[in-house]
């Protein structure tokens, strides 16, 4: 290991990885709104499973939801014969469970620990936050028993968004219509503690590695893994940013609510970048760069010891410098992130990229025998023009929050 710095407390405040809500939707005509919720938590970078009632079903299908999340979507308590425990395992899965809309009844069955079906024994096996969303006609909401109900769950320390003022489906007009979407997202992201500083602001990662191609077989790459990337567009999008990942070939799967743009080259990526890097205001310059390409691409498969496949001196060329072609042109207000992959010397090259890249930060890390590429943690420096220091061995998921903090200090 190099030398390393001052070492700087770091905050413990990052926001999670991957949080998973799952959305109870109980028979009520606002249940298609329900679509939206998922939509907008999604948006924010949320794993979204949906556990229905039966009633919850005449208004809108469990195919829909299905479609929407890409998971199995729960309704019957015995429906599923690979979990006997089914309500037990959502409760577990669940960072949060919101139930929107909730009906009269259903709030009056988990305000009276009433369990007669997946949804309501899932709330009652739930230790994770609980948010419901009541709506319905506004004689029921305002009926003293509902009041009741609701505030049993209030001092439970169930957080309620209230219904709201409006023309009702059953051509009442008054309290009871479904929050707006966005107002309960909201309370979801703060029952989970996701920081939204990043709202209304555009973040562009550069992740993985890039493949030069030899021919339609062979290629040159390295061994990124493209996960400190991935961490840092899931993070972004977490705390609200807007995010495109432009990401090199890697087996991760797209974070939730993410624009990911797929390329394969050193090239491509830069062209992918610079569409987007003059709306951005954070760019996080994290992939692998192939620095080197062959100078020609075969079309087809070069056979070996043949005339034209001398495969011992293929002639390579310089690829573009991504982070510093875009870094030399970045207007007032944009930050950008670099990295330093070394060997030895972390500091000095780091320090020395920072220059040369045009970067306001530089993450310097050691690479080879087994750290960083591929690994779920790592242990970095933080190089800027103004301080030098290295952070303790983190995983990488907290190590993007890092960044990310780090860099909106910069923005001001
Ligand atoms: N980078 C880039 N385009 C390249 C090479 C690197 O955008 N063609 C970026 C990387 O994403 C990283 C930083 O530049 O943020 C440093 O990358 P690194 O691999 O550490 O260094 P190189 O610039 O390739 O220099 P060297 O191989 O000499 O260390």
């Amino acid at each position: 290991m190099a030398e390393k710095g001052r070492t700087q407390a770091v905050s413990m405040t990052g926001s999670a990885p991957c949080k998973t809500v799952l959305v109870g939707v109980t028979g009520c005509i606002a249940a298609y709104k329900t679509c939206e919720i998922v939509r907008l938590l999604q948006k924010a970078g949320v794993r979204v499973k949906v556990v229905m009632t039966e009633h919850a079903t005449e208004f809108v299908g469990p195919t829909t939801f299905r479609a929407l999340t890409h998971e199995t979507v729960a309704v019957g308590l015995f429906d599923d014969p690979s979990d006997p425990i089914h309500h037990v395992s959502l409760a577990q899965e669940a960072d949060a469970f919101l139930i929107a809309p909730c009906t009269a009844n259903v709030i009056a069955k988990i305000a009276n620990g009433l369990a007669d079906d997946l949804l309501t024994t899932t709330a009652l096996a739930t230790t994770s936050p609980l948010i419901v969303a009541p709506a319905m006609n506004v004689n029921m909401y305002e009926n003293g028993a509902t009041r009741y109900n609701i505030g049993k769950l209030h001092i439970r320390g169930v957080r309620i968004v209230e219904a709201g003022d409006g023309y009702l489906a059953c051509g009442d007009v008054g309290r009871g219509r479904l929050a707006e979407p966005a107002d309960i997202v909201s309370a979801v992201l703060e029952e989970l503690g996701v920081r939204r500083d990043l709202s209304g602001r555009h973040v562009m990662i550069t992740a993985g590695p890039t493949i030069e191609p030899i021919d339609p077989v062979r290629y040159i790459t390295n061994h990124s893994s493209g996960k400190t990337g991935y961490a840092v567009a899931r993070a972004a999008a977490l705390r609200g940013a807007d995010v495109t990942l432009v990401s090199g070939p890697v087996s991760l799967p797209a974070p939730e609510g993410v624009r990911v743009v797929r390329v394969r080259t050193a090239r491509e990526m830069l062209a992918a970048a610079s569409e987007s890097f003059a709306a951005t205001d954070i760019g996080v310059f994290a992939a692998a760069v192939a620095d080197m390409r062959p100078k020609e691409t075969a079309s087809r498969k070069l056979k070996k010891g043949t005339a034209d496949a001398d495969l011992g001196t293929i002639e390579l060329v310089e690829n573009p410098d991504i982070l510093a072609t875009l870094a030399a042109g970045k207007r007032d207000g944009q930050v950008v992130v670099g990295f330093a992959a070394e060997t030895d010397d972390v500091v000095a090259n780091a320090q020395k990229k920072l220059a040369t890249k045009h970067a306001d930060l530089i993450v310097g890390n050691e690479v080879g025998e087994g750290r960083a590429f591929g690994t779920d943690d790592n242990e970095v420096w933080f190089v800027s023009a103004e301080e030098t220091y290295d952070l303790p061995l983190m995983s990488k998921d907290r190590l993007a929050d890092e960044i990310l903090d780090r860099a909106v200090q910069f923005l001001g």
